[in-house]
């Protein structure tokens, strides 16, 4: 259909509504709006005759239209906004003169509300029977919305607020409905609000800010509309300043209510003072310690929020249903108090629990588990033996005070206030809750925890915060309840002190510090080893009696290794298989022997016994050098640690052997190895599942760091990862695989599934225990070998992995790796290859050196060596270069 159109004809209205400031009494305001209309005719036969009276008369129109809707000399008509100056003009062109089927006009107030160029409204009805006529869509448009914001990514973008000006349509979704009723849009409030809002923000991206004034704008039409009331929002942002040779860079989207189910479903958007809750629900608690032995204080305090019903006897508050489960946490953070300098650093991390506690009970379970644990009440921000916070309940939004006290944040001793007010400000609070759930939208602030602890770190001026790990101090030391250092607490397990910590950096700070700018150099730590079997492929049986164990603990004490391997059950392929009895004497023994270095019978330190100082000084450092137990069998862990070890190294990830791939099918579907039956589950049960059970358990009730490391199995086992070839730059020959290898991917798929069910749900390993170990050597071929070692920092990257809807993030993303190289024989292979050499494990020393600087420079926290004091000058030198 062919369109005549009369554009922004000016006339002058009286308007109740919409003057630039609020009007001061109730008497309408004279307004210029321009009015623009379009109507569809056809004008063949005009165009014909060239005749106009065969058209449509538009200055009659515009002349009707203009004395219509201009005031009298009695100040008539007034209008209440601009809805009834179009509803009234569509009246004059559909009901009157000339006989219309249908028109489109806009209206447009020139001089609207502050902040924005222009208000309109805009909209399309069609002739109806008789006298009437329907609206079939209406639009409400702000135009040129000028806000001062930060944004950008550039550094300098966030020093100075820049100019945005945005564009916002709103489409009612039943546009006859409007026709017939009073309301209107109130176009100063959500201007002033919009306004407002968007000068608070600071995004990164045009695309979040868009995504926000969309959000906001539906809340503001959210008030006191129906239920079902569903419009559509259009937004348009541009930032003129943005690009040198255009004139802006621009966003456009459109969304509904729908698009935000997170933000905008909860119906409680005022905060409450105790929701009325039933069955189970999800927290966050955050954990924080400076005094005493911190990482024990956080390991009670973690064991007593599962015991609630022992902790607080008053069913009043926990009743007797009361369940509570730790079902994830986050690795551990140590933060240097910056200025106040005599103070010990604070130890903080969170936990994510699932509870039918409510809020305010759980506060109070919260304050007893501080006192027993032995909060002295102290100056803010001053020593705590343990704080616990709860920061996050749901979606809600809690706030005890009374309403008028809520302006401050002075007064939340004995209140409840979550989300917790101060979260946003605290790096050690974001970073924890990033480690469990980046994706968490902030039910106030309407940012995900990813994009709050992104731009707290961005305009944080701190020294990054390292993570810890700490070693429990094994065996544990005779209960003595008077004793300081062993909290007795009702209902738990006991928790041992702790021997020492290692610190790393967070991987966020990793790359973002310049070598120059670093505090502390990281230090890549040493694990060396030592086999307790007799046909051991690497030192074949010279260390299978304790003298000789011994000796060689003490080279490596000497050297000053930071953690002893300890192993009595080979995994070479075709090694013998060994009894659960039979690798548990092996070990122990040493374990035992390494503990008691230079004790006599009475259990004294052999001082005056003829032992020099330093003699002395390397006995004591093997009584306290860290021990890991090598073994994938619960019973030898369990006994292993309890007479001394501290760690616990699982080639197969607490599935044991035979286990690819894991989850297994619920009937393996061929019989296991005839050297395996000791391990195979009476029930026909897939042992996997057993192993996984058992060592979880045992990690988590004797609370160890545990290395977990990616095999399929049996060393010799299944090489392929062409699943895993959907990948960028999939293999490559030798020097080309990279970024995105198939192998890396399937170290990340396949160990990462393995490590979220023993970190994740109830009775999970503490995320900070966990060392994840690539696996070099175990089902890999040559390239992958070197794949691994090349790019092994990929391995634990913050990506995404999967394809298609398997999408997701990196489950190993963020972990402290191990990394294994010592004289394995691809080491070998290549030295065979290029130098036709035929080399034994203990001809590989150099050649291990290399691929052990390789490893250091992939950010590797520990390498596990056989020549510690080769090993030493290499990480020494390596350190130094890259880390
Ligand atoms: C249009 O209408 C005006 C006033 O009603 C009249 O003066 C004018 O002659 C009309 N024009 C035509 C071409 O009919
Ligand atoms: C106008 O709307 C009414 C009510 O929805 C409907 O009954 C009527 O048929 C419509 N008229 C036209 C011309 O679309
Ligand atoms: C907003 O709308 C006006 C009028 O249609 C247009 O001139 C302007 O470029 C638009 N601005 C943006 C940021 O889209
Ligand atoms: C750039 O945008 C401004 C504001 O929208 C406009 O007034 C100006 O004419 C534009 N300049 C060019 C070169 O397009
Ligand atoms: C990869 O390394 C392991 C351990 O050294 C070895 O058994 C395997 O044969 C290597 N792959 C090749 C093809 O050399």
């Amino acid at each position: 259909m062919d369109l005549i159109r009369v554009n922004e004809l000016l006339v002058t209205v009286l308007l109740h509504s919409g003057s630039r400031w609020p009007p001061k009494g109730s008497k309408p305001t004279a307004q210029p709006i321009h009015v623009s209309l379009a109507i569809p005719h056809d004008i063949s036969s005009t165009a014909e005759s060239d005749d106009l009276s065969k058209s449509i008369n538009y200055s009659t129109l515009a002349s009707t239209l203009r004395s219509s809707l201009s005031p009298n000399s009695n100040q008539e008509p007034a209008f209440e906004s601009l809805e009834q100056v179009l509803l009234r003009s569509f009246d004059l062109l559909l009901l009157h003169g000339s006989n219309l089927p249908r028109a489109y006009l806009k209206i447009v107030q020139l001089k609207p509300p502050l902040h924005c160029k222009a208000l309109a409204i805009e909209g399309e009805a069609t002739r109806g029977t008789g006298l009437s006529w329907n609206l079939t869509t209406l639009q409400h448009r702000i135009e040129d919305l000028e806000c001062q914001t930060i944004i950008g990514v550039n550094p300098a973008e966030r020093l100075e607020r820049q100019l945005i000006r945005i564009n916002v349509s709103i489409a009612a979704p039943n546009p006859t409905l409007v026709s017939t009723s009073e309301d209107s849009l109130n176009f100063r409030a959500l201007t002033r609000r919009l306004y407002q809002k968007v000068e608070e923000t600071s995004y990164l991206t045009l695309e979040a800010l868009t995504s926000f004034i969309a959000l906001e704008t539906l809340r503001h039409l959210s008030i006191d509309s129906p239920p079902d009331f569903d419009p559509k929002v259009t937004v348009r942002a541009a930032k003129p300043y943005a690009l040198v040779f255009a004139n802006s860079s621009e966003v456009e989207i459109s969304r509904r209510s729908r698009d935000y189910p997170n933000q905008l479903s909860s119906p409680t958007k005022q905060p409450v003072d105790q929701p009325a809750l039933t069955g189970i629900h999800s927290a966050a608690i955050a954990l924080g310690s400076n005094i005493g032995d911190s990482f024990q204080n956080i390991e009670v305090a973690l064991r007593l929020l599962e015991v609630p019903l022992e902790v607080i006897t008053d069913r009043d508050i926990i009743p007797g249903d009361a369940s509570l489960s730790v079902v994830d946490t986050s690795f551990l953070y140590e933060s240097t108090p910056m200025y106040v300098t005599d103070q010990p650093s604070f130890i903080n991390c969170a936990c994510m629990i699932e509870t039918n506690i409510i809020p305010t009970s759980l506060l109070v379970l919260l304050k007893k588990i501080e006192e027993i644990v032995g909060r002295q009440p102290s100056f803010r921000n001053g020593p705590r033996a343990i704080d616990l916070d709860i920061i996050l309940y749901d979606q809600l939004v809690i706030d005890t005070r009374p309403i008028n006290d809520r302006q401050t944040l002075d007064n939340l001793k004995g209140h409840l206030v979550v989300p917790h007010p101060r979260m946003a400000e605290r790096e050690f609070v974001l970073r924890p809750l990033f480690d469990m759930i980046p994706n968490y939208v902030h039910p106030s602030l309407h940012k995900k925890i990813d994009t709050l602890l992104k731009e707290l770190l961005f305009i944080s001026s701190d020294p990054p915060m390292d993570r810890v790990i700490p070693f429990p101090r094994y065996p544990l030391p005779p209960t003595n309840p008077s004793s300081p250092s062993s909290p007795v607490s009702p209902g738990i397990d006991p928790v041992p002190p702790t021997l020492t910590h290692w610190k790393y950096p967070s991987p966020a700070s990793k790359k973002a510090t310049t070598p120059s700018k670093k505090l502390t150099q990281s230090k890549t730590r040493i694990m060396a080893t030592l086999n307790a079997t007799p046909d051991s492929f690497s030192d074949g049986s010279v260390h299978n009696t304790i003298p000789t164990a011994l000796g060689y603990v003490r080279e490596a004490a000497r050297a000053m290794v930071d953690v002893m391997d300890v192993g009595g059950y080979s995994t070479r392929p075709g090694a013998a298989f060994v009894s659960v009895e039979e690798e548990i004497g092996r070990v122990v023994p040493v374990v035992r022997a390494m503990r008691s270095l230079g004790e006599d019978e009475d259990g004294e330190v052999g001082e005056g016994h003829g032992a020099s100082g330093e003699e002395e000084e390397l006995r004591a450092r093997v009584r306290s050098m860290p021990i890991s137990i090598d073994t994938f069998r619960p019973e030898v862990a369990e006994k292993a640690i309890l007479a001394g070890a501290n760690c616990i190294n699982d080639v197969y990830a607490f599935t044991g052997p035979g286990s690819f791939p894991y989850p297994p099918a619920p009937h393996p579907p061929h019989p296991l190895p005839p050297g395996n039956s000791g391990d195979v589950d009476k029930d026909g049960q897939a042992p996997a599942a057993e192993y996984m059970r058992e060592m979880k358990r045992i990690a988590r009730k004797l609370g160890v760091p545990v290395v977990l490391m990616h095999s399929r199995g049996d060393a010799g086992m299944n090489k392929d990862y062409s699943e895993y070839d959907y990948v960028n730059g999939a293999r490559n020959g030798w020097g080309l695989a990279g970024s995105g290898s198939a192998v890396l991917e399937g170290v990340r798929v396949e160990l990462g599934r393995k490590v979220e069910e023993i970190v994740k749900g109830k009775g999970g390993v503490r995320r900070w225990y966990v060392i994840v170990d690539p696996g070099i050597g175990f089902s890999k071929t040559v390239e992958d070998n070197l794949t691994l070692l090349r790019c092994g920092g990929e391995v634990t990257d913050d990506v995404l992995i999967g394809v298609g809807t398997n999408r997701k993030r990196n489950p190993l993303a963020g972990y402290p790796q191990l990394v294994g190289t010592s004289r394995k024989s691809f080491l070998g292979a290549i030295l065979q290859k290029e130098r036709g050499k035929s080399t034994e494990g203990k001809d590989r020393t150099w050649a291990t050196t290399a691929a052990v600087a390789c490893a250091v420079q992939q950010g590797t926290l520990v390498v596990r060596a056989h020549d510690t004091d080769e090993m030493k000058d290499v990480v020494a030198v390596a350190d130094a270069l890259w880390r």
